[in-house]
């Protein structure tokens, strides 16, 4: 577990799945609209395939579009067909706090063995209960959460301790990554995975000191080798 990838850009999924740094990838409308894949379902339906295709057999978490439960639960089987590898996401609540999205997740989990990711949460008592019914994913997101002027990382480690004290089955995805240090801190705080953005990721890899060190390097092999040569004349 550990690293996904929070894209739905084909290139960065490939760059990074080749480097084997990341464990699975996660999107969600607001990804998929800003990577310009239109085209409704029949769009949607292909971009998925694809990235589940690319990084078989990692999950892939794709998102219901629709609130209304019947259209979501039929949403939600039908995405998990598209490959084996997809996982369902499905928000906590609705846009006014309906509580039907749970039943949604407990069934999908329950009844039609599809794998739940449960996102747009920002707290660990939304987390736990959504552990509960029992999601495979609990999404919490943690650049949201600082935003609000409370520290994720308790809120990471409360969430942590509750799924470990009544073995809960949930993997603890943390998301909204804003900088490089969310990576690690959340990590270290009790997540078992943390979704990041492509451009975070470059920025965890690349270090001045270590290009200045590498510069070095590859500087004096070269007189080295000059010397070398040299001397064999
Ligand atoms: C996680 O699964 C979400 O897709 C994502 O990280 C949300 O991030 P945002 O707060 O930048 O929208």
């Amino acid at each position: 577990m550990a690293i996904f990838l929070d894209t739905a850009d084909l290139e960065e999924i490939k760059r990074f799945h080749r480097m084997g740094i990341i464990r699975g990838v996660t999107t969600n409308p607001t990804i998929l609209l800003k990577e310009g894949v239109g085209g409704g379902m029949r769009g949607l339906q292909s971009r998925s395939k694809e990235i589940a295709g690319l990084i078989a057999p990692l999950p892939l978490s794709v998102e219901v579009t629709s609130n209304d439960p019947a259209r979501a639960l039929d949403q939600g089987r039908t995405f998990a067909s598209w490959a084996d590898n997809i996982v369902v996401k499905v928000t906590v609540h609705g846009p006014e706090g309906e509580l039907e999205n749970m039943q949604i997740i407990h069934d999908l989990e329950t009844a039609h063995d599809v794998r739940v990711n449960v996102t747009a949460m920002m707290s660990a008592q939304q987390c736990f209960l959504a552990a509960m019914a029992g999601a495979t994913y609990v999404s919490i997101f943690g650049g949201r959460v600082n935003n609000m002027g409370y520290n994720a990382c308790s809120e990471i480690a409360r969430l942590r301790k509750l799924l470990d004290q009544f073995n809960l089955k949930s993997q603890i995805i943390v998301g909204s990554t804003r900088e490089v240090l969310n990576v690690i801190e959340w990590l270290e705080s009790g997540a078992h995975i943390v979704t990041v953005l492509p451009n975070l990721l470059e920025g965890m890899l690349v270090h001045p000191y270590s290009k200045e060190t590498v510069q070095m390097f590859l500087r004096d092999g070269a007189k080295a080798e000059a010397l070398l040569k040299d001397t064999a004349d």
